[in-house]
């Protein structure tokens, strides 16, 4: 299990051996800190959970695409999930083998494919007829062979966020099986193009064992039938998705997990590559943002912060429930409070009704904010976008400056 990211020691609250408020002096609010210490945990006991068999963690980048995390990961041997042609731009400027990069997405452009084509990464996860295709003719026209895996939709229901969930014949990602395997034999007439595994991503914030269970289950019927007719399948990329406790959700563990997946594979000869994100870099961020007015009326009362729905997407986007803490000491009665950021939206609050004791000037935390937090960040209402702070022991790197007034409007013109 994940290790709490604040510790607190009389009353204060400290992230490794640093006290949290006075990262806030140093760095101002808002602003996302990581822990290094739990991001390693998190990978390593994900990691050595598979140490008997061949795998590869490819680190989905969306969750938090900071260069700093991802050059981490990729020195303790991650590979990553990208989405993007700008997401594969980050894992070559942290550093990383782009040749441990697995490409998803339902819209690959043409331009993103030629990039990953020529920085030879590891696979593409195909989600169409019309992308093979593609990919066949830009990996022509530059002499490659390109390595695929049909992303396939296996049709089981995650039980999450209806946002984030993917698995479900409706929704837009994947092939459905008896597709998926027509794809295969058009693949494997297509000569730039080279058959390595099968994919899927069911959904996100999983909490059951179950779905995974039934997709891995689903795609091994379709292994056995591929190599009826002679196609060979390396790899079973089986996504991310694993889910972590916001509020009173039970995950399962990495080693529940690991259980379920390695007695599924059982003696089969596959290497297994999985694309997790929150489930490793989730709880180790908080998002510390400052108290700036008590706004107290008849029927409500609100504590409006300086962080708002442009710094933390999930609660206006999801209904997501963040826990806030309040990391400076108050004196003032505990009330139940909606905890608002400034901008121009009913839908901007980070919590609700949540019961709390705050003045101007306090210092809150919001937990478990780092996936989806700054990766889904906006400058909305023109608003400056977070600094990122990680902590290493006692020490602090600043990962990400704030926003300057001249990063708002960078690249825009006035008429001439
Ligand atoms: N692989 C693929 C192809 C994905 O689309 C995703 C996430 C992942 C892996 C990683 O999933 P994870 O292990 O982090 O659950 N913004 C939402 C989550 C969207 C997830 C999108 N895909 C949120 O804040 O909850």
């Amino acid at each position: 299990m994940t290790e709490n990211i604040l510790e607190s020691k009389e009353e204060k609250f400290y992230i490794e051996n640093v006290l949290v408020e006075n990262i806030a002096k140093k760095y101002g609010t808002p602003s996302y800190i990581y822990s290094k210490k739990i991001i390693l945990e998190n990978y390593l006991n994900f990691k050595s959970q598979f140490n008997d068999i061949d795998h590869l963690i490819c680190f989905a980048v969306k969750s938090n695409p900071n260069i700093a995390i991802l050059n981490l990961l990729a020195k303790n041997g991650a590979g990553f999930d990208i989405v993007s042609g700008g997401e594969l731009q980050r894992v070559i400027a942290a550093k990383a083998d782009p040749k441990n990069v697995v490409f998803s997405g339902v819209g690959k452009s043409k331009e993103d494919i030629e990039l990953a084509i020529k920085h030879d990464i590891l696979t593409f996860n195909v989600e169409s007829e019309a992308e093979l295709f593609r990919i066949q003719s830009i990996a022509k026209r530059l002499s490659k062979v390109v390595g695929i895996s049909i992303r396939v939709n296996p049709d089981v229901d995650p039980k999450t966020h209806p946002y984030i969930s993917t698995g479900l014949k409706d929704n837009k990602f994947g092939i459905d099986e008896q597709n998926a395997i027509s794809m295969y034999k058009i693949a494997n007439a297509l000569d730039s193009i080279e058959i390595k595994g099968i994919d899927c991503h069911i959904g996100s914030q999983i909490t059951e064992l179950r779905p995974f269970e039934d997709s891995i289950k689903k795609l091994l019927v379709m292994i056995d039938h591929l190599k009826s007719i002679d196609i060979s399948i390396k790899h079973i990329d089986i996504g991310g998705g694993i889910g972590i406790q916001y509020s009173d959700e039970v995950p399962p563990t990495f080693s529940d997990y690991a259980k379920t997946v390695k007695n599924i594979l059982k003696g089969r000869n596959l290497k297994i590559i999985f694309e997790p994100g929150r489930a490793l870099i989730g709880k180790a961020g908080i998002l510390i943002t400052e108290v700036e007015y008590i706004k107290n009326s008849s029927d409500k009362n609100f504590i409006i912060i300086n962080a708002a729905m442009n710094d933390l997407m999930r609660p206006a986007l999801y209904g997501a429930f963040h826990e806030i803490i309040n990391l400076s000491s108050s004196d003032s009665d505990q009330k139940h409070y909606d905890i608002v950021g400034p901008v121009c939206e009913t839908g901007d609050f980070l919590g609700k009704d949540r019961l709390l004791s705050a003045e101007e000037g306090n210092i809150l935390a919001v937990l478990d904010a780092g996936a989806y937090g700054m990766s889904m960040s906006s400058n909305y209402n023109s608003r400056l976008k977070a600094s990122e702070i990680l902590v290493d022991g006692d020490k602090l790197y600043l990962i990400r400056n704030r926003d300057t007034f001249a990063d708002l409007i960078n690249g825009e013109q006035l008429l001439p």
